[in-house]
């Protein structure tokens, strides 16, 4: 199976920032593979815009160095490589003064997509929005594309909205969260929406609970600085699984549209309760193996900050009252395994006695490693000796379903960037979306705060804090293993 690539209209990509982290790591790369694979047409245009005073070819050489860097060993014929550094130039630009601003819309072309990254701080987008519109480029066409954290609360979030509202529309303004990019994420709303199984059964009459689960087992290391006045909560909670838990809890979409989909998160958001303080558990990573501290991380001996988190959420709607969702992500943890678990109820009544057993069906949907799905089915465990149940795993992993497709699959920044030149917002966070996820979220840090709560430490390797299995036990529950 060879998957279909259909190229884009052509655009010319300016992105501000262009020599930072992000753009070396993740943007450029994804953009030379579009590139390779025949997306990007001949008259597309990438221009860093960034403080550092190089020209045209310094960047070029930057570029290549950081498609080799963090390519992840992918690699194109040389001449595909000149071909594509070809598209690309550079403008020395500061973003809050006058410099470089008029050699910049010199070089942004009519008759084309206009698409502008913002791949700096939040500091600046206001500043950058508003010396786009003097330059007469906020057109009535152009994109803005904008990178999480977008605020650290509610506050700074509605600031920030305003700030771009003020020259641009809601629907030239793209908000990345890049798990809604990643291919298993979308692959949810298939699954749910393309299936008349599980449909039905997707109610609190049916499901036990779910668990929503992003392990990671890298420390902070050298973002300490960034990390620590953020935390697990406002990094990965507020956004990626708060997103995970939008597209599994939502109602079924009329259509697979941008507004569409993004009314229907906008709801669980909005319907999600507050969560009582004892179903919050944070944790932080103690010194272990050859790797410091999260508080030496930090470069403060005393931060509160978690680094691990694990909440109990109750969303109030028809269809998931009395449903919990149990949300966990960590640093420095066992195993890098990201996964939703759908726990089904047990059946009504078993017919096998009390010998055989709890068993229950769990969906399980693997975001990473080994991107996939298990389906656990009860059947009768082989041999003779009576009715004895087992539970055996359905299991798919896309690569093993879907062969070369499957390796063929795009990054999620490569994805979104191109969504972003089509002009598809639907993998993208709406400001409203935004402020109700800092709304809800807001509160639950207060109240840490205010209680003076301290994290507590758990060993690297480990599934986090005792506490968390806590959390879980005193329901009757468990957390599914992180496997390696
Ligand atoms: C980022 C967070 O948004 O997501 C990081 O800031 C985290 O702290 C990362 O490590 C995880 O992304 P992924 O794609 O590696 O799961």
């Amino acid at each position: 199976m060879v998957s279909r690539v259909i190229p884009v209209e052509p655009f010319d990509l300016v992105i501000f920032g262009g020599t930072g982290d992000l753009a070396r790591r993740k943007i450029l790369p994804g953009l030379f593979r579009r590139f390779c694979a025949g997306q990007m047409p001949d008259e597309a245009r990438i221009i860093g815009a960034a403080r550092s005073d190089i020209d045209d070819d310094g960047y070029r050489k930057m570029v290549a160095e950081a498609i080799t860097e963090f390519g992840n060993g992918f690699t194109c014929e040389a001449k595909t490589l000149d071909a594509f550094l070809e598209r690309i130039g550079y403008v020395a630009v500061d973003a809050t003064g006058t410099g470089g601003w008029d050699e910049l819309t010199s070089r942004i072309r009519d008759g084309v997509v206009h698409a502008f990254y913002f791949s700096v701080g939040p500091s600046l987008f206001g500043d950058i929005a508003e010396r786009l519109h003097s330059h007469g480029l906020a057109r009535e066409d152009a994109r803005i594309v904008v990178e999480k954290p977008f605020g650290r609360d509610l506050q700074s979030a509605r600031a920030l909205n305003a700030t771009l509202a003020e020259h641009f529309r809601e629907d030239q303004i793209y908000r990345i969260d890049h798990y809604l990019g990643k291919e298993t994420v979308q692959n949810l709303m298939a699954v749910r929406f393309g299936n008349v199984l599980f449909e039905p059964l997707w109610n609190a009459q049916y499901v036990d609970h779910i668990q929503i689960t992003v392990a990671e087992t890298v420390g902070v290391g050298g973002r300490g600085g960034y990390y620590d006045k953020s935390g697990a909560m406002r990094d990965m909670v507020q956004n990626h699984l708060m997103q995970l838990l939008c597209l599994i809890a939502m109602e079924p979409p009329s259509k697979f549209e941008p507004d569409e989909v993004r009314d229907e998160k906008l709801k669980v958001i909005r319907a999600l309760e507050p969560v009582d303080p004892h179903h919050i558990v944070r944790g932080q990573y103690a010194a272990g193996g050859d790797e410091a501290s999260y508080r030496e991380h930090a470069e403060d001996p005393r931060s509160t900050t978690e680094s691990f988190i694990a909440l109990k959420a109750h969303i109030s709607n028809w269809r998931w009252a009395g449903t919990p969702f149990y949300l966990r992500t960590g640093k420095r943890l066992k195993a890098r395994t990201s996964e939703i678990a759908v726990v089904f109820k047990d059946a009504p009544h078993s017919i096998f006695g009390v010998d055989a057993g709890r068993h229950r069906n769990v969906l399980a949907i693997r975001l990473q490693p080994n991107e996939g799905m298990t389906l656990d089915v009860t059947i009768k465990e082989p041999g003779p000796g009576g009715m004895r149940l087992i539970d055996v795993p359905l299991d798919m992993s896309f690569a093993d379903a879907l062969g070369e497709e499957a390796e063929e699959v795009t990054d999620a920044y490569e994805r979104l960037i191109m969504d972003v030149i089509r002009g598809n917002q639907t993998l993208f966070m709406r400001g409203d979306e935004v402020e109700a996820a800092w709304a809800w979220t807001d509160p639950l840090i207060e109240g840490w705060q205010n209680r003076g709560d301290v994290p507590k430490p758990y060993d690297p390797g480990t599934s986090g804090p005792d506490d968390s299995m806590m959390l879980m036990h005193r329901d009757g529950r468990r957390w599914r293993e992180l496997k390696k």
